[in-house]
């Protein structure tokens, strides 16, 4: 099975709490999203593999660490998966980009497709999908297996916050793809959100309710 990692550095879990809070306005709840993502993309990229480039400072030729491979590639489960896209962008400006619109039914709970946008070669990439939050773990599956039928076989999943509950069925049906996440909740309630949670990511990013 694959690893499950929590990454648990201060000011993640600070930022975190702040977005928690019911009262913190659309604007800051975004703002923070971002900022976090930088923290949790450094985390996610830790163990990337480096080779060596031979080039000239301004006094001496050196072999000098640049990254190994084809680009990586960021998968964004839309809508709210776009608040990390953002900041990881930032981070890795040459990063190509996936696109998989999904939104979970309210009384099924399972995800509904809308619109999938990869690039071809995802085979050749480490694709990194992010999504802030994983409560059922249905939407995170779903994405995973379309991005596996177009070829995607090094995969990780990053978020925000986990339930106990999708992690398990996330481990069961995606046994190859570790999960990083800055907080593993309590539990899920009779309505498929995380408790305590932040409520839905979506409609907090975006004020749409
Ligand atoms: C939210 C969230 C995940 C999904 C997680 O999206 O961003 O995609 O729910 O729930 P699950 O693990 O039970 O599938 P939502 O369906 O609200 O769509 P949105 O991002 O468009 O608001
Ligand atoms: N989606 C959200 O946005 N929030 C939850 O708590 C669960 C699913």
């Amino acid at each position: 099975m694959a690893e499950l990692h929590v990454v648990d550095h201060p000011l993640v879990q600070h930022k975190l709490t702040i977005m928690r809070k019911k009262g913190t306005s659309t604007g800051s709840f975004r703002r923070l999203l971002k900022e976090i993502s930088l923290l949790l993309c450094y985390e996610v990229t830790r163990d990337l593999e480096l080779t060596k480039e031979t080039i000239e400072t301004p006094l001496e030729e050196m072999e000098a660490p640049v990254l190994a491979g084809k680009k990586l590639v960021f998968a964004s489960i839309l809508r709210a998966g776009n608040g990390l896209l953002e900041g990881m962008l930032d981070l890795v400006p040459s990063a190509r980009v996936a696109h998989v619109g999904l939104y979970r039914d309210h009384d099924t709970l399972q995800p509904i497709e809308y619109y999938f946008k990869a690039p071809e070669d995802l085979g050749d990439r480490l694709v990194i999908v992010v999504d802030p939050m994983l409560a059922t773990a249905n939407s995170a599956t779903a994405a995973i297996d379309k991005l596996k039928e177009r070829g995607a076989t090094n995969i990780r999943f990053l978020c925000l916050l986990a339930a106990p509950e999708g992690i398990k069925s996330f481990q069961e049906r995606q046994p190859d793809v570790p999960i990083f996440t800055a907080a593993v909740d309590d539990h899920l309630n009779e309505k498929g959100y995380i408790v305590p949670g932040l409520g839905d990511a979506g409609d907090r990013m975006y004020g749409t309710k």
